[in-house]
């Protein structure tokens, strides 16, 4: 089966979910799309020569420009430690090339003219933070005094606590919002800190702490999935599931990130980041509402639910390879790889377990989430005639939630002939090829423009952090040793006992 749709449906129902969720006051006027377009705003990048910035930031902001999306008026201003310092066309020229290398849209013609004409640089240190207010108050009395201000974060963590205490002492935080980047802390004390310091600047309700996971398309789509549909549902519980995995193997190895990955590993990089918040989704209650409290009470039931990790229940692996890098420790002991055993210890998911598994250097790049369903409870079928499948292996939804993504349901079907024979089937809907794509929006150019529409369900909030770190925290303080993996592998051999009696979903049979 391959699901068709009507016109550009992804991005109305984004438009209709984005007006619907929206928490605090939207914007002004529409764009002609149909969207909310976000009030005047200045946005702030720190970071601006980073490498965020180049790949993401810039091109995300001028394809945002193109499409309409950006507010009437508004002002990017560029900023980094007066080392760095640019001048305003030395910017224009770096986003220019950011968005030649790596944008959608390319940088020709007026649309980037006038995105072009509103980019500028203000250099800011942690104490001088006085070109960066020059440029904010010239671009304030260009606009008008009604324009809202957003700082993003694009910046290494060590430097977050110095900028916002800055933002805070200088008046720019006062009625301002906060873009910050992962990771947020890097255990449960750094993360309390950090709340901390940033709650004396920004209330809660101003600060948007990003994952760029959540800006998925196919994040959206588990809501759309689950909560706009009859048919599943009712099946998403322990009664019907046996087992759910969140599987993001990645080829590539740590890319020259050696001075990063080192203090960070798999764990932090990706688990108590992206894929325990993709958990969060899939495991909550249907929210009262999209809108941003009530879609967060409910993510944050779910961490609430979660016991500490079990660090038995953990496998931590390292490629081969690994510590010859340039940068890496001869005898280092981060994990490159990470497989885990947890639970949602609630009403619905009570008893049924939670796999989750990413990786460097592993044999694909995939983001796939699987839920097990149960076998039926009559078998008339002996197992051994479903084809290619055993204990029931085939009977899965699974849900590819890499942009574009898919969704597919795989079960028996008898197979023509003679014989009442099983084998594998799957219904199937493709992003790609169901909706218009052009509509589409990258995750980071979502997030960007929930962040300017004041709209904060698809961002973590900090009691949602704090939890994750609590329930880490037996793993951080007592990790058990790296177990060594090939390159192209799928892990130590020990992530199949993980699972056992089921199989990991990836590699596809
Ligand atoms: C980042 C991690 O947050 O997410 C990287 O730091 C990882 O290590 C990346 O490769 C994966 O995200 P995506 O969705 O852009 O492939």
């Amino acid at each position: 089966m391959t699901a068709t749709a009507r016109a550009s449906g992804a991005s109305r129902a984004r438009r209709a979910r984005a007006s619907a969720m929206s928490g605090a006051p939207a914007g002004s006027g529409s764009a002609g799309t149909g969207m909310t377009r976000p009030a005047d705003h200045i946005i702030v990048m720190f970071g601006a020569t980073g490498d965020l910035a180049k790949r993401k930031l810039l091109p995300g902001l001028f394809h945002l420009a193109s499409s309409g999306l950006l507010p009437e008026q508004y002002r990017i201003i560029g900023t980094a430690p007066a080392a760095y310092v640019l001048t305003d066309e030395q910017f224009r020229d770096h986003a220019k090339d950011a968005v030649q290398q790596f944008g959608r849209v390319k940088p020709t013609g007026a649309a980037w003219k006038a995105f072009a004409s509103r980019l500028s640089f203000g250099a800011a240190d942690a104490d001088d933070a006085q070109p960066l207010l020059a440029e904010v108050s010239k671009a304030e009395s260009e606009i008008g005094r009604h324009v809202r201000r957003i700082y993003h974060l694009a910046i290494p963590p060590v430097a977050f606590g110095s900028i916002i205490e800055m933002l805070g002492a200088t008046g720019l935080a006062t009625d301002a919002c906060v873009i910050i980047e992962k990771p947020f802390g890097t255990d449960l004390a750094s993360a309390q800190a950090l709340n901390r310091t940033v709650h004396a600047a920004f209330d809660e309700d101003r600060v948007f702490r990003i994952d760029h996971f959540l800006g998925k398309e196919s994040i959206d789509n588990v809501l759309a999935f689950r909560f706009a549909n009859g048919l599943f549902e009712p099946i998403w519980n322990r009664e019907h599931v046996r087992y759910v995995q969140i599987d993001v193997p990645e080829t590539l190895s740590i890319e020259g990130r050696a001075e990063f990955y080192e203090h960070t590993g798999a764990f932090r990089d990706m688990v108590v980041t992206h894929l325990f918040q993709v958990m969060g989704f899939v495991a909550m209650e249907p929210p009262t509402s999209l809108a941003a409290k009530a879609l967060r009470d409910e993510k944050i039931k779910v961490f609430e639910a979660m016991p500490d990790l079990d660090v038995a229940s953990v496998v931590r692996g390292q490629y081969t390879g690994y510590r010859k890098e340039p940068g890496v420790a001869r005898g280092s002991q981060t994990e490159t790889f990470i497989a885990l055993r947890t639970e949602v210890d609630n009403w619905r998911w009570a008893g049924v377990p939670f796999f989750l598994r990413t990786g460097k250097s592993l044999g694909q790049s995939r983001q796939v989430i699987t839920l097990g369903l149960r076998e039926p409870t009559l078998r008339m079928f002996p197992d051994e005639a479903v084809e290619g499948e055993s204990c029931g292996d085939g009977n899965e939804i699974v849900i590819d939630f890499a942009d574009p993504g898919s969704i597919a349901v795989r079960f028996a079907a008898k197979e023509p002939g003679p014989s009442l024979r099983l084998a594998a089937a799957e219904m199937r809907f493709d992003y790609a090829e169901s909706f218009c794509s052009a509509n589409d929006l990258e995750g980071y150019e979502h997030l960007l423009l929930e962040a300017m529409l004041g709209n904060q369900a698809l961002f973590t909030r900090s009691d949602g952090i704090e939890r994750l770190w609590e329930i880490s925290m037996p793993l951080l303080d007592d990790p058990p040793p790296v177990e060594p993996y090939a390159p192209g592998s799928w892990g130590p051999k020990r992530v199949h006992e993980l699972v056992a009696p089921y199989r990991w979903h990836l590699p596809d049979r």
